[in-house]
């Protein structure tokens, strides 16, 4: 899709990130708000404070010319106390992604991944994820090479059934 720039992500994405964040944990789908979203730790951990670490990082997509939010996506070091729903080890950062419906399907998503794919990440070596078992972003992950990980068929949030899945980076 032409119409479309991207540059990192910034401390003041954050609100923007939290819509993304809902849209990636379906919480539309179990009846739930954004602020049920923000009063969950665990949740909070994937957005609170989003850049202030060397290891966040992540991409925002803009619509050229009206400038709407579109999309991002980001990773995030959620290790020892801080685990997220994607802990897969130490070096393994958990990943967050969503573009806004309207948007979906014209490559945003793939162009996003990409961009953080390629970012040199220091301390990082992989990026993990989960994704529930129904959801077709899975044939997403998997053409980027995301693998599911020996016993990666997990309990998700809502009591229903997710794949762990890591893709190593080259750095
Ligand atoms: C997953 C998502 C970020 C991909 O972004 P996108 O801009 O649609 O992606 P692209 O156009 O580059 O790639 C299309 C792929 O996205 C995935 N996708 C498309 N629509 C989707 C949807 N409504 N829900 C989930 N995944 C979707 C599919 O894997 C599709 O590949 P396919 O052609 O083989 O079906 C986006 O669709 C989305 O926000 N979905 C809802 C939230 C979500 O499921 N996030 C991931 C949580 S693990």
């Amino acid at each position: 899709m032409e119409k479309v720039i991207y540059r990192p992500l910034t401390n003041n994405d954050e609100p923007f990130l939290w819509e993304m964040l809902f849209e990636a944990a379906k919480m539309a789908e179990s009846r739930e708000t954004i602020e049920e979203a923000k009063s969950n730790p665990t949740l909070s951990l994937y957005v609170n404070d989003f850049g202030n670490k060397p290891t966040d990082i992540g991409f925002l997509a803009i619509h050229k010319i009206t400038k709407e939010k579109i999309g991002a996506a980001w990773v995030r070091l959620l290790i020892d106390n801080s685990k997220g729903y994607s802990f897969i080890d130490n070096g393994t950062a958990e990943l967050a992604m969503a573009t806004v419906k309207s948007y979906r399907n014209r490559g945003i998503g793939s162009k996003l991944l990409s961009l953080l794919i390629k970012t040199p990440q220091k301390k990082i070596n992989a990026i993990g994820l989960s994704v529930r078992d129904s959801n077709p972003a899975l044939r997403l992950y998997k053409r980027f090479g995301f693998k599911i990980i020996d016993q990666g068929k997990i309990l998700n949030r809502v009591g229903g059934a997710s794949y762990l899945m890591k893709l190593k980076l080259q750095n």
